[in-house]
């Protein structure tokens, strides 16, 4: 006859702790579906992604009641994919973290409900994530992750900000735009030059073959002390250069005026992250979100930093845009350092605006 002891019960603790967390992770915020488990022992074990551009792509831009139907359509089978990539059962799940907010609404809710139905049916905590949270923590994706603290140059669709990380949960906002974000500048002046959806890695491809200096590019709030940005004026001087040179316009001249805009967008960001490390101090530089992937601010970025002597990390180019893996892995950290973040499935809400600063330490 076996009893058991209070010697089973601390193995019990000491095997969670040498397995690890497992966390499902789910992104659903926007026009990317995916699903991802993530181990804070083994990292990341499987995950699985689909894009909607193809579907957005004849509208110019996410349209959000389609984008939520084909979260609808894909989320389950996407999760049993990642789930049979990382050789588990969702019994062995100790939460599911799911996007909670920002982003659209409807996208949101299909994430958040799937979260919460599987919650229910294992029995499983949730743990609603901050989308960009998963952005600045991805690249502890990589083999050589940054340490805390450091600077982060957050540029996605929507967000554009400098945010001062100084431990996991503890962020400032030192700046951010005051209009159009560095990926909707992107977007917007590709969509100007006649290119399709998402226009940020087509206006880079056009660019490949463009002389910057053929037009003159306002870069704006550039030389302000502030630490914010701002866009929105790039966009009108990149549509008054359209109309300028017409229905004819020859594949050099669009060629140059992509390559003046994708140049006048990363001179303002490694600008003022420049002047963000300055001001902070920081000796690690982590750039997040999809125009991370932009190579030219990669490469501007890395050259402006390794002069001061700062390192300079990226995530790597899979974990730039929209993914679970960001997720899972902000999921299982917060239910290892914040487990009162952790909420029984059940009844669920989204966040469409959240303030990241706003996340912290204690439950929500
Ligand atoms: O982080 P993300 O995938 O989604 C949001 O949370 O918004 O960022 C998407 C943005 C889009 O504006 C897209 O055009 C831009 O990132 N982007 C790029 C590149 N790849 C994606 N912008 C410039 N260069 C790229 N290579
Ligand atoms: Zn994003």
């Amino acid at each position: 006859m076996t009893s058991k002891s209070w010697s089973d019960d601390a193995d019990t603790a000491l095997d969670a702790r040498l397995l690890g967390m497992l966390v499902l992770g789910i992104e659903t915020s926007c026009d990317e579906t995916a699903a991802a488990l993530y181990d804070t022992r083994d990292g990341l074990l499987g995950h699985a992604l689909h894009s909607q551009v193809d579907m957005h792509q004849a509208y110019g831009g996410v349209v959000p009641e389609l984008a939520s139907r084909d979260h609808i359509r894909r989320l389950v089978p996407l999760i049993e994919s990642a789930r049979q990539q990382a050789g588990v059962s969702l019994q062995q799940l100790d939460a599911i973290a799911y996007t909670r907010g920002p982003g659209l609404a409807g996208a949101l809710l299909v994430g958040a409900g799937v979260a919460s139905a599987l919650g229910v049916a294992q029995d499983k905590p949730l743990i609603g994530v901050h989308h960009l949270e998963g952005h600045l923590l991805s690249p502890l994706l990589s083999t050589q992750p940054p340490d805390f603290p450091f600077l982060a140059l957050l540029v996605s669709g929507g967000h554009t900000m400098l945010l001062d990380v100084q431990d996991f949960g503890r962020y400032t906002l030192l700046g951010e735009t005051v209009d159009d974000a560095a990926g909707e500048a992107f977007d917007k002046s590709a969509k100007l030059l006649g290119l399709g959806y998402p226009g940020g890695p087509e206006l880079a491809r056009l660019a490949a073959a463009g002389n910057p200096r053929a037009f003159d590019l306002p870069r704006p709030k550039m030389h302000s002390p502030d630490l914010d940005f701002s866009f929105a004026g790039l966009k009108t001087a990149v549509l008054t250069r359209v109309r300028a040179l017409g229905a004819q316009a020859s594949e050099q001249s669009r060629a140059d005026l992509a390559a003046a805009a994708q140049d006048a967008i990363t001179d303002v960001l490694v600008h003022k992250t420049l002047r963000a490390q300055q001001v902070t101090g920081r000796s690690a530089v982590v750039v997040a979100g999809g125009v991370g992937a932009n190579r030219q601010l990669r490469a501007k970025l890395a050259a402006a930093l390794q002069s001061r002597g700062v390192r300079l990390f990226f995530p790597e180019l899979q974990w730039c845009g929209d993914n679970a893996a960001m997720i899972a892995l902000a999921g299982a950290l917060r239910l290892q350092r914040f487990p009162d973040n952790a909420r029984a499935a059940g009844a669920f809400d989204v966040l469409p605006r959240w303030d990241l600063t706003q996340i912290g330490a204690p439950p929500d």
